[in-house]
């Protein structure tokens, strides 16, 4: 790169409009949507999509709720020809959904499209012509009045085949391609001859869709653009404004929402942003963009993955994992702050309630995402995600203290092994942690005795492999098998003790009960928890107890050691 851009590129210049409007607007409604997946999409593909792929692709964009599709640039191949004439023979465009095609301002191609669309109900004629100073001088060679006549000359044959396919009702989209690169009143010039040459009308509008072909600006700027040819066009109301913007900079989605405020009535995009280099503007991030803010934006994403994978396959590019609201990660938080904010709010979220669930703008659920996927885990993750894949999964609610201990193992493991670690692995590693534990002590059975006001317990645990019955009392099942242990010289203080329900679910079985105790014991001056899983809650408690006197590492008494 050069030290001094300076002298190779230049800023563009400020737009001078006074007293803009758009900065103090907000967008309250859904423009009229058009999907050019099939024109503009179709064209930047490596492979461009055959007929069947194409007829997938309008299908999925009728369902989604697109009332106008461009489906193809006729002249340029006999792929898409034929894909219009079997759309329209075919009987297979909706009765509320306008198809609509491109053709460059030259008069062969423009008879080839108009006969792409004989017979059709609705269709949107697209004309262009590309009119800045570097085009008109270095690519084409023309004056302004040149490019003028070009459009206009366009304007009036298509005016002419249209009148004699009177069975089609008509709308003429006149694009200046390159609109944002071009000086703001030649613009303005050549739309107003296009809209006086079509004769347009309040009730016979004209489509004048201005593109960022290129991204050249910062997004205020082309919104300047916009709410200047919005203010000065010859005939407003006669006019439907679009936008179609490009993502060069990486600014398409921001350039047409600030345009969007600068009175622009329509949008042309692709869905996840397909298209022209860097893509046209993503249609779905804008859509659900408007869905976060309230807005209904009339367009169906409730099951975004199958949108995600039929677009895949007809475009044949994969979409992101990070790609906004669609991609495989974006429902998904790694580090250990955040999950255990989602997991809070997801706690706290009320049903039927504003959604406010921390680093998440919109449910997963609304675009038929789930929660499962929501929390992950790696070595960059906390105790939160950990509690939130164990609860969701498993049913285990662990106490806090307990979450922040297990979360030391998860971490050593993830340490060791690197990589996400997924909920089953979890699960795994907290049954070999606490639930699995037999060494020195391994449960077998017990039974509870009452001795006056005492509750006896005699507990039948097994040291290498070998039987002992040990009998306690105290004041209850766990302070009699707390008594029971020093049978076998074990001494521990029970410090907590919790007991929780869980469902019938994975690999808990039938277990409905879970105990936690934190133990501690005056020998090593560690505390630690055990945990128990049992369908009866006071076995679950004892087997609990020997869990974390297992852990603790404490010594039996002499003649028990292991050799
Ligand atoms: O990007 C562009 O300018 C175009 C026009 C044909 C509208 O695709
Ligand atoms: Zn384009």
């Amino acid at each position: 790169m050069l030290q001094h851009p300076e002298t190779k590129y230049r800023p563009f210049p400020p737009i001078d409009l006074a007293e803009r409007q758009w900065p103090n607007r907000t967008i309250t409604r859904p423009p009229i949507w058009m999907s050019t997946d099939l024109r503009d999409g179709n064209q930047s593909l490596f492979e461009p999509m055959n007929g069947e792929r194409k007829m997938r692709m309008f299908r999925m964009l009728c369902e989604i709720g697109f009332k106008e599709i461009e489906v193809a640039f006729p002249s340029a191949s006999a792929t898409d020809f034929n894909f219009v004439r079997e759309l329209i023979e075919g009987g297979h465009i909706p009765e509320d959904v306008t198809i609509e095609v491109l053709t460059q301002a030259r008069e062969h191609l423009i008879r080839r499209t108009m006969e792409s669309l004989k017979g059709a109900r609705h269709a949107i004629v697209h004309v262009y012509n590309p009119i800045s100073k570097t085009f008109r001088d270095v690519v084409f060679g023309m004056s302004k009045a040149e490019v003028v006549d070009m459009a206009v000359s366009a304007v009036k044959l298509i005016k002419q085949l249209a009148a004699e396919q009177p069975e089609t009702q008509w709308v003429l989209e006149y694009s200046p391609e390159t609109f944002t690169a071009a000086e703001l009143d030649f613009s303005l010039e050549i739309c107003d001859a296009v809209t006086a040459a079509w004769g347009a009308t309040p009730h016979n509008k004209v489509i004048l869709n201005l593109p960022t072909t290129v991204e050249v600006a910062t997004p205020n700027v082309y919104a300047d653009q916009i709410e200047w040819m919005h203010r000065h066009l010859a005939r407003r109301d006669s006019v439907i404004l679009s936008l179609h913007t490009h993502n060069d900079r990486g600014t398409a989605v921001a350039s047409t929402e600030l345009a969007l405020m600068a009175g622009a009535d329509r949008v042309e995009g692709c869905l996840f942003g397909n298209g022209e280099r860097t893509g046209n503007v993503d249609i779905v991030t804008l859509a659900m963009n408007l869905y976060t803010q309230g807005i209904a934006p009339g367009l169906d994403f409730s099951d975004i993955n199958a949108v995600a994978r039929t677009v895949e396959y007809c475009n044949q590019l994969p979409i992101h994992p990070r790609h906004p609201y669609v991609g495989d990660l974006v429902f998904t938080a790694f580090s250990g702050s955040h999950q255990d904010a989602i997991r809070k709010g997801f706690a706290a979220q009320q049903p039927g309630a504003l959604w406010n669930v921390p680093y998440l703008p919109v449910d997963p659920k609304d675009v038929g995402r789930s929660y499962d996927s929501v929390i992950r885990v790696n070595s960059q993750s906390g105790k939160g995600g950990i509690a939130y894949l164990l609860e969701t999964e498993y049913g285990v609610v662990m106490p806090r203290r307990l979450q922040v201990e297990f979360s030391g193992v998860v971490q050593q493991h993830a340490d060791s092994h690197g990589g996400e670690i997924s909920a089953a692995e979890i699960w795994q590693l907290f049954a070999a942690t606490y639930l699995d534990t037999v060494e020195p002590v391994r449960y077998r059975e017990h039974h509870l005795f009452e001795h006056g006001a005492a509750q006896g317990i005699r507990l039948n645990v097994e040291i290498h492999g070998t039987s002992h019955l040990l009998v306690g009392e105290g004041n209850g099942p766990i302070d009699a098998a707390v008594h029971a242990l020093q049978g076998i010289g074990i001494k521990v203080q029970v410090r907590s003790y919790e007991e929780r329900s869980m469902g019938a679910s994975g690999e808990a079985g039938d277990a409905r009960a879970c105990a936690f105790m934190e133990i501690a014991s005056p020998e090593n001056n560690a505390d630690c928890y055990g945990v128990g899983l049992d369908a009866n809650i006071v076995t679950a408690s004892i087997r609990a107890l020997v869990s974390g006197v297992n852990r603790a590492g404490l010594s039996l008494r002499d003649g028990l050691r292991a050799a």
